[in-house]
């Protein structure tokens, strides 16, 4: 079978695909014949050296895949074989094959592609878990998504527009059309201006009730200051620091020096929370997990959960999958197939 193995830190030529034997699943595991693996930006930082869960390399990434179960183990119900479905990958998902535990693994909906199944778990868990469990948002309330033309920018649309929330959203210009077609309320162009004044302008100076920041750095304190009374403010990335070789390094090391600590009685004082995610250290909550999948997978069937794949690219295509996300051209998700 063929995988896209990371063979050391830099630019994308060191993404190689590359010939391993074909894998036997454990007692409790299955093996995926995938028919698409989801990209994720932390795959481009620990392309770059800068993401600090993933594997010693040589590796390959890949938290997420959709495929049809090709063997069983023998503690698994065998009439998984066959089933189409889609499932989280503690890495190895970027791959034709790839063994999960049964239970981390979910009946793919009828109505979806393959390529927009994979879409789902890291996108949708992340912005369920920012939105729904952490971040509390209400109907009514208000909520600014940055990067919200991104795949967990997307899914955050989703589930706010689910939910009755008057949506804002930071994103690169040539977006802005699709995000409103999609139904945000207020897209802001953060690229070419400080979104910080027209945000409040927007909100007749009050700010929002809920913030999610993947950018990290300064940019967490910036956010903080965005929020009205009751505001919380959910970080879960450092995409300021994503550069190649020694320029991330150095961004990175801004990024941990500008961010903000947070005291407790300001926190007290301005009726304000801060909290963090990070969807890859939940591994020993599966159960939680579910919890939120199959909230997840009813908004498929009730259509109020819709997966945007911008584009499927070959595992020989995977440093112009690399690319386009660090170009930022993408519009949701993107994925690898196999051919
Ligand atoms: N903690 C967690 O559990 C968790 C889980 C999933 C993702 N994340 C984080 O969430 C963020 C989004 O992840 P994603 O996989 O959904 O990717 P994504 O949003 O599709 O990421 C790419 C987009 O981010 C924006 N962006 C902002 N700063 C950027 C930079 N310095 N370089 C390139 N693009 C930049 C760009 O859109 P615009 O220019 O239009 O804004 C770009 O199109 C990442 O920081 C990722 O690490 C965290």
């Amino acid at each position: 079978m063929r995988q896209i193995v990371t063979t050391g830190n830099g630019n994308i030529s060191v993404l190689k695909v590359q010939e391993k034997p074909e894998p036997t699943p454990g007692p409790d595991e299955v093996v995926i014949r995938v028919r698409a693996a989801g990209l994720n930006f932390a795959d481009i930082l620990a392309r770059q050296g800068l993401y600090p869960d993933g594997p010693p390399k040589p590796c390959v990434m890949g938290y997420e895949v959709s495929g049809v179960v090709e063997a069983a183990g023998k503690d698994v119900n065998s009439s998984f074989v066959g089933k189409s479905v889609v499932a989280m990958t503690r890495f190895g998902g970027q791959s034709e094959m790839v063994v999960v535990r049964a239970g981390q693994i979910f009946e793919k909906p009828e109505k979806l592609t393959f390529e927009q199944a994979a879409a789902i778990p890291v996108n949708y868990l992340t912005a369920y878990a920012l939105l729904v469990v952490m971040g509390s948002l209400h109907a009514g309330e208000s909520v600014l998504i940055h990067n919200a033309g991104g795949g967990v920018g997307l899914a955050a649309l989703d589930i706010a527009k689910k939910i009755g929330a008057v949506t804002y959203g930071t994103a690169s210009p040539s977006k802005h059309k699709f995000l409103s077609d999609r139904g945000l309320d207020h897209a802001i162009d953060y690229r070419k201006q400080d979104w910080q004044p027209v945000l409040q302008q927007l909100t007749n100076g009050h700010g929002v009730d809920l913030i999610i920041d993947p950018i990290g750095g300064a940019h967490w304190k910036k956010s903080y200051a965005a929020l009205r009374h009751t505001g919380r403010l959910g970080m879960f990335g450092v995409s300021t620091a994503s550069a190649n070789g020694f320029a991330g390094k150095l961004k990175m090391l801004q990024a941990v020096i500008q961010t903000p600590w947070f005291h407790a009685l300001p926190l007290l004082n301005k009726n304000r929370g801060v909290f963090g995610l990070n969807l890859g250290h939940m591994w020993h909550e599966p159960e939680k997990v579910a919890v939120w999948m199959r909230d997840i997978l009813r908004g498929v069937e009730e259509e109020w959960i819709r997966p945007h794949v911008d584009q499927a690219f070959t595992f020989d295509e995977v440093g112009k999958a690399h690319r386009y996300l660090e170009e930022r051209k993408n519009i949701g998700k993107v994925v690898l197939v196999p051919k």
